[in-house]
């Protein structure tokens, strides 16, 4: 993890080391008894200067703690979309990779838990209320929310409440994406067989939306198959992926476009299928945060749907295959479950700022 390796690299602990190297001089040359009194009591004092800046050091600087960690209880008041919520046994987290973090939804635990987690459509649908009055001093609150602006309403009810977010934005206290590409080992499996053209699964279609109206003016031009709720051609889960396989492209469009917005349409849609995004959203270089530049389509790199389409019908089968060379090396990790992206609170815990809160939240969600 970015920030386990910073800490390994602090200048400051690693100037430390060198402070205690043995090869440095002694600090004091050896005269007289009064004289060498004198100097273990200064020595003395000096050692306990350290090692109280030493501590002081290791509790301050973020990640500057190889100290062992206790066991942080992470209570979710309630769990998102859910009811009941689902078994949590001990090993949640460690199965993870995640070690010494207890996630809990026993209410009774507000008062001791280490951080509560309040999930956006609980809070504005009225299902919960925020136990403010029973919220003990100084105990971290944080929101989570995996949707958009777009469809997240009701954030500026919460100003001056929450200390920490976790969402798929970058710059979240607790930043969980939709998935990300990790090292591959062993060979990749090879490319399904593509006999059609592009996919497009959609359940929620309304025509101010952008990807509606690009799809409207691609449909002239580009053989486009539409799936899902909105086009009455439902798939079930485990159909989504040997369907789309068939296709040599996908459209990931997103339902809205908001900075970092990048959800399971690019990661599980389409690259883990296997066939090639077709991206709405974010702009490139956001994209290029997250997967190689030549592993997905931009829209915005075209000046018109009638390009974009005559760019990929007229694409041959050597450029199609140089979309796929990440595959190589890397493969899909979907991160979509709930107690996968809570676990990482604990991983983020000693590194998050205790004094911060959020007074505007609409206001940052919205920037
Ligand atoms: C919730 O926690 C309290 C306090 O630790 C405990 O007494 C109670 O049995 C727990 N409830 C459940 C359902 O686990
Ligand atoms: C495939 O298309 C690319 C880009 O247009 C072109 O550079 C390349 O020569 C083509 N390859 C073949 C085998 O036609």
């Amino acid at each position: 993890m970015a920030v386990s390796v910073w800490s390994l690299g602090n200048p400051e602990l690693g100037g430390w080391g060198l402070w205690l190297s043995p090869r440095r001089q002694p600090l004091f040359a050896w005269h007289g008894p009064t004289q060498r009194l004198r100097a273990l009591v200064s020595l003395a004092g000096v050692a306990l200067l350290m090692a109280l800046w030493l501590l002081w050091l290791l509790q301050s600087s973020p990640g500057g703690a190889p100290m062992p960690q206790p066991t942080l209880t992470i209570l979710i008041w309630h769990w998102p979309f859910t009811y009941p919520p689902p078994e949590l046994p001990s090993n949640t987290c460690t199965s993870y990779g995640v070690a010494r973090c207890h996630l809990s939804t026993n209410r009774s635990l507000l008062a001791t838990a280490d951080a509560v987690v309040f999930h956006h459509r609980e809070l504005r649908d009225g299902w919960i209320r925020l136990p403010l009055a029973e919220r003990p001093r100084g105990q971290p609150w944080v929101w989570a929310s995996m949707e958009s602006p777009s469809n997240s309403h009701g954030v500026s009810d919460f100003r001056g409440i929450f200390n920490w977010v976790l969402s798929y934005r970058r710059d979240s206290d607790i930043f969980v994406p939709y998935g990300r590409l990790e090292p591959r080992e062993g060979p990749a499996p090879p490319l399904p067989p593509k006999d059609r053209v592009a996919a497009w699964v959609v359940s929620n279609f309304r025509e101010r939306q952008r990807r509606v109206q690009l799809y409207r003016q691609l449909a002239p031009h580009l053989q486009v198959d539409v799936f899902g709720r909105a086009n009455r051609r439902p798939l079930c889960a485990s159909c989504l992926l040997p369907t789309v396989s068939r296709y040599r492209f996908y459209l990931s469009f997103e339902n809205s476009q908001h900075r970092d917005y990048i959800t399971e349409k690019l990661w599980r849609n389409a690259l883990a299928a296997g066939a090639v995004p077709v991206v709405l959203g974010p702009p490139r270089a956001t994209y290029e945060a997250f997967v190689p530049p030549d592993a997905f389509v931009h829209v915005d790199d075209f000046g018109s749907a009638r390009e974009l389409a005559a760019f990929l019908t007229g694409m041959n089968e050597s450029s199609y295959r140089r979309y796929f060379a990440w595959r190589d090396r890397l493969r899909v990790r979907l991160v979509e479950d709930w107690r996968e992206r809570f676990c990482a609170i604990c991983a983020r815990y000693p590194h998050l700022p205790r004094s911060q809160v959020y007074q505007d939240l609409q206001g940052w969600f919205q920037s």
